[in-house]
């Protein structure tokens, strides 16, 4: 069933008490649960993924230990970002449906006091507004319940009330539709990096399956800045850093103009993942190299940000959504042995965070005598991430980080181990003349 998407943003009255703000999420569940009943003999007609925005977690100063970590630093967004309590990803075949839920959602004014909606369209040929296929190399079942689920086990950083639950990153892009047109046919390949007529990448023959593609191994083909090589730059290492994509072509009328563009929806586990991709790959001037230049939808001013947003997906709780944010956080579980998460991030010379390779990064645990190795090192992922076999809690142990030629030496970290999940920050400087990538 091919759906149409309404993404619907709420804002709620500022000063609100907890017990308002709860029956106003009552009232939301059984909106939502209006809009999926599927009617007398029929299926279902839409569905909603329900989310919080930052707004909401500034409420209630009480709770703040289970705000979600990953709002804690904010990672940059390229353009206005929303400031909104509730976003709703519905996806629906009939309108009326939709229309129902937001003259629910009306109804409680004062209590909502804007509601902003953005459209897009089901595809019906699979290709965005400039006409390429998209959607070709998304995730599978499987790459997308671990890509995007927040799992205690690997973001023990994460509130337990947000176990199960995942973040949506939310970009309104505008397609620059004059300018495409204005391309050859061959220059506008370069620019995605695949082929128009069926999607299969530059670099292989005409009909070669998007998902039985490998690293790139042709130095230059498809380009380096092409859209494809910017966000999904394959390889053992990148290909550990996945999003799930659910985004949606628009087309709107505003004073008698059209616009056309992407709703950009992603979900994922960490935005530090969204991070990787948008501001580590597409955005960043040196990435694969140095000197590739932006992704190329950006630096031939062929796309505009028009507005960002972070939100947190709440997993289902019976109650009303995000009931368990209000629960005691528990106490964390009794554990005989603990492991050892690195969170690595990197600076430059001057302390300033960059957007330089923290992946592919090796660790080893020793005994405190700083000698004996404890098991197989660990390797960070490309969002800076490592995680160490578990270790008997009550031991101590030291925390050592393989030379780079990208970066200083950091100093050993002596830990003890007390708990389930222990988490060790890494800041690395880049060394002043090492090249961000590669090395
Ligand atoms: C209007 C803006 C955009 C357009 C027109 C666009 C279009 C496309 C197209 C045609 C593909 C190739 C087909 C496919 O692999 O699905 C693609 C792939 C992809 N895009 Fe975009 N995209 C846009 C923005 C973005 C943004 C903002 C992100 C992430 C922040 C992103 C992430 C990706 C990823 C991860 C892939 C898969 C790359 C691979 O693994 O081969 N795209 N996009």
């Amino acid at each position: 069933m091919r759906s149409e998407t309404a993404l619907v943003f709420v804002t709620l009255a500022d000063g609100l008490d907890q017990s308002a703000v709860q029956q106003w999420l009552t009232q939301l569940a059984d909106f939502i649960g209006a809009l999926e009943a599927p009617p007398r003999r029929g299926t279902q007609l839409a569905s909603a993924v329900i989310a919080m925005g930052p707004r909401f977690f500034t409420r209630f100063a009480d709770h703040a230990a289970n705000n979600p970590h990953g709002l804690a630093s904010p990672i940059r967004l390229p353009s206005a970002s929303i400031d909104a309590d509730i976003f709703l990803h519905v996806s629906y075949t009939s309108e009326s449906r939709l229309a129902d839920l937001l003259r629910l959602l009306w109804e409680t004014r004062p209590t909502v006091v804007a509601i902003d909606v953005e459209h897009g369209y089901a595809r019906a040929d699979g290709r965005e507004a400039f006409g390429q296929l998209d959607g070709l190399r998304n995730l599978d079942r499987v790459q997308r319940r671990r890509a995007t689920t927040v799992d205690p086990g690997t973001l023990p950083e994460e509130p337990a009330w947000f176990t199960g639950g995942s973040y949506a990153a939310y970009l309104k892009i505008e397609q620059n539709m004059d300018p495409w047109a204005g391309l050859d046919a061959t220059t506008r390949e370069q620019i995605i990096g695949r082929h128009a007529s069926d999607g299969s990448r530059l670099d292989h023959e005409p009909g070669h399956n998007p998902h039985s593609e490998g690293a790139f191994t042709d130095p230059s083909t498809p380009p380096h800045a092409s859209h494809v090589r910017k966000s999904g730059p394959r390889g053992s290492l990148h290909d550990q850093n996945l999003i799930f994509r659910r985004g949606v072509p628009y087309v709107e009328e505003i004073d008698n103009t059209l616009h056309f563009g992407l709703q950009f929806v992603s979900y994922q586990a960490s935005l530090r993942d969204f991070d990787v991709v948008l501001n580590h790959w597409m955005l960043n001037p040196d990435f694969p190299e140095r000197g590739s230049g932006l992704d190329s939808l950006v630096a031939n001013n062929l796309i505009t940000f028009l507005l960002s947003g972070v939100f947190v997906v709440v997993p289902h709780d019976d109650r009303f959504p995000a009931a368990g944010y209000f629960d005691p956080a528990p106490e964390p579980p009794h554990s005989r042995k603990g492991r050892i998460h690195i969170r690595k991030s990197a600076v430059d010379q001057n302390g300033v965070p960059t957007n330089a390779e923290v992946g592919d990064i090796e660790f080893q645990l020793f005994e405190s005598d700083g000698v004996t190795a404890i098991g197989d090192p660990a390797r960070t992922n490309p969002a800076g991430r490592a995680v160490f076999p578990a270790v008997r809690v009550g031991n101590t142990v030291i925390i050592r980080e393989s030379p780079s030629d990208r970066f200083e030496p950091v100093a050993d970290q002596t830990i003890t181990v007390d708990k389930a999940n222990v988490l060790v920050s890494v800041v690395n400087r880049l060394r002043p003349t090492a090249p961000a990538y590669g090395g």
